[in-house]
């Protein structure tokens, strides 16, 4: 977005006027501020009436996103065309959980018969493991699994996996290892018994090093093991299914799916199949469902509320100044939302050109945190109420948990949501505080409710903060499908092995970093 459009200088002119008003002054202004600020999405309630913005202020974010091309970007985007410059790729991620009667047009239903075709073999193997039908190289039943992937390939799986535990299936084993480092696999594979292993690889481009590194160390455990022949026991989730093949995972156990479904929005893909095979296909399905609930919501409500989000997050971050966004799902299962999130929102917004290489001349993407509930509440809630810096928070909470202290972390969540929004000068008994007492206030949240954890619920919540990320990318005109600042930190690492391997140092590399390889190789050798 050039900074002289014109709904620009007119939403800057709005925040020189808005400014100085408080949320206290706000809400005084204007009994009804609740009512024409909470919305629903399709089961979630979202309460925005805690941000710095107005009636006015949303009329001009939505001018802007319709001068931007929002919108059509989406129907583009639901179309196929190509919509990731950069890659020269469409976007095919609600693809994945349209159903077939949506699809119109021949291309688009050949994708969508492609998907589906893949989905029913997941399902195939799923059902075949859960009536314990899949059998090991020596004839045992499989009753477990090690995920393998890293980025996208394994944090909205495993988040997943982790906010649905109520409906896992106990039958069966489920670890996840995603790092690089040796511990993270071995402490997956504890306790497994190789012959009733399965190992699922998951890599769209399958040639991420960390995950290949992995599976073989899983193909070691698992011949070292009495597996001498793995074939039966080896799958993969990937875009590259050559490169799978050629790895010697046997085709029948390849899931594959388009290059043109990003890492970070693959969470309906088969990246997910051992979330399918631990929840079961009903499950999985009803989450997909829930995703396409919001992908429906926002190509059929103009003024969405996924495009209002990523909007208010573009008002915070660029012309407020805001410099990170806190996120605190109020439940323990979804402690690895914010992790997920990190990598969806800053992968996709973390840029400075815009999509048509020109330096943005507007901040864009901004870090990412967050933690459970009550736990951030004695990390990281101190800096929120006082620090200097303003940090706009996503407060997220469920009315009925599996358990029976829903209420409790409802009351926590609703209470900073007020304390944050209007502060604390004075005591109990109305003498004025301290300074260092003073709670300021003023400080912006956006809280999401919803009725429960359940698969659709965290299906729509994926795909609201997916299509929230869009939109603002859209709106600063950048890419928020390619990732090209990761790419060469992956050459990097395996130039610099290489020669730590060799102890032939480049001596054209700066002192520092010679120094560190150095260091590295004194103490790798046992020298003192
Ligand atoms: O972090 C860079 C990245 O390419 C992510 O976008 C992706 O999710 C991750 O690495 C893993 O990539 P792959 O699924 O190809 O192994």
């Amino acid at each position: 977005m050039s900074s002289n459009s014109v709904n620009w200088k007119e939403l800057l002119r709005h925040y020189e006027a808005t400014v100085d008003l408080s949320l206290h002054k706000r809400f005084d202004s204007d009994p009804e501020r609740a009512k024409k600020l909470g919305f629903e999405c399709g089961d979630l309630w979202v309460d925005v009436a805690k941000q710095k913005v107005d009636t006015e202020t949303i009329d001009l974010l939505f001018d802007l996103a319709e001068e931007q091309g929002v919108t059509s970007f989406f129907h583009s985007m639901s179309f196929g065309e190509v919509v990731n410059l950069s890659e020269a790729r469409p976007a095919l991620h609600t693809f994945l959980r349209r159903p077939l009667s949506e699809e119109s047009g021949k291309d688009l239903r050949s994708i969508s018969e492609n998907i589906n075709e893949t989905f029913n073999r997941m399902s195939e193997l799923a059902e075949k493991i859960k009536s314990k039908q899949l059998l090991g190289f020596s004839g045992k039943v499989i009753n477990s699994v090690i995920n393998l992937g890293i980025g996208g390939s394994h944090l909205g799986p495993f988040m997943a996996f982790e906010a649905l535990q109520d409906y896992v299936n106990p039958e069966i084993e489920m670890r996840w290892s995603s790092g690089l480092d040796a511990a993270d696999l071995d402490n997956a594979l504890q306790g497994l018994d190789p012959e009733s292993t399965i190992v699922i690889i998951c890599s769209k481009t399958f040639s991420t090093s960390e995950t290949i590194s992995a599976a073989n160390r899983v193909l070691n455990w698992l011949s070292s093991n009495g597996v001498s022949d793995p074939t039966t026991q080896v799958f993969a989730a990937t875009a590259s299914p050559e490169k799978a093949l050629s790895f010697g995972v046997v085709q029948e156990n390849i899931f594959s799916f388009s290059e043109s479904v990003g890492g970070r929005f693959s969470l309906a893909s088969p990246v997910a199949l051992g979330l399918m095979i631990s929840i079961g296909c009903k499950n999985f399905e009803e989450m997909l469902d829930g995703m396409n609930i919001i992908d429906r919501h926002v190509l059929e409500v103009t003024r969405n509320i996924p495009m209002l989000l990523g909007l208010i997050d573009v008002w915070n971050n660029s012309i407020i100044g805001t410099n990170s966004l806190a996120i605190v799902p109020y439940s323990y299962r979804l402690r690895y939302f914010p992790s997920h999130l990190q990598q969806l929102m800053m992968e996709s917004l973390g840029k400075s050109v815009s999509s048509e290489g020109e330096s943005l001349k507007t901040k864009s993407g901004v870090a990412v945190f967050g933690a459970s509930g009550t736990d951030a509440q004695h990390s990281f809630f101190q800096m929120l109420h006082q620090g200097t810096e303003t940090i706009p928070v996503d407060l997220i909470g469920f009315a009925r948990l599996s358990n029976e202290t829903s209420q409790e972390l409802i009351a926590n969540l609703i209470a900073q949501a007020e304390t944050l929004a209007f502060g604390q000068d004075t005591d109990e008994k109305g003498i004025p505080l301290l300074p260092h007492k003073i709670l300021p206030g003023d400080k912006p949240s956006t809280v999401i409710l919803a009725p429960d954890l359940s698969p659709s619920i965290l299906g729509q919540l994926v795909a609201l903060y997916e299509h929230r990320t869009v939109s603002a990318g859209v709106v600063l005109g950048i890419n928020p499908f390619d990732q090209w600042g990761v790419e060469f930190g992956k050459q990097a690492a395996k130039e610099i092995a290489n020669e730590l391997q060799s102890s032939k140092i480049d001596t054209n590399r700066d002192d520092s970093t010679q120094t560190l390889m150095k260091r590295y190789s004194h103490w790798r050798d046992g020298k003192p």
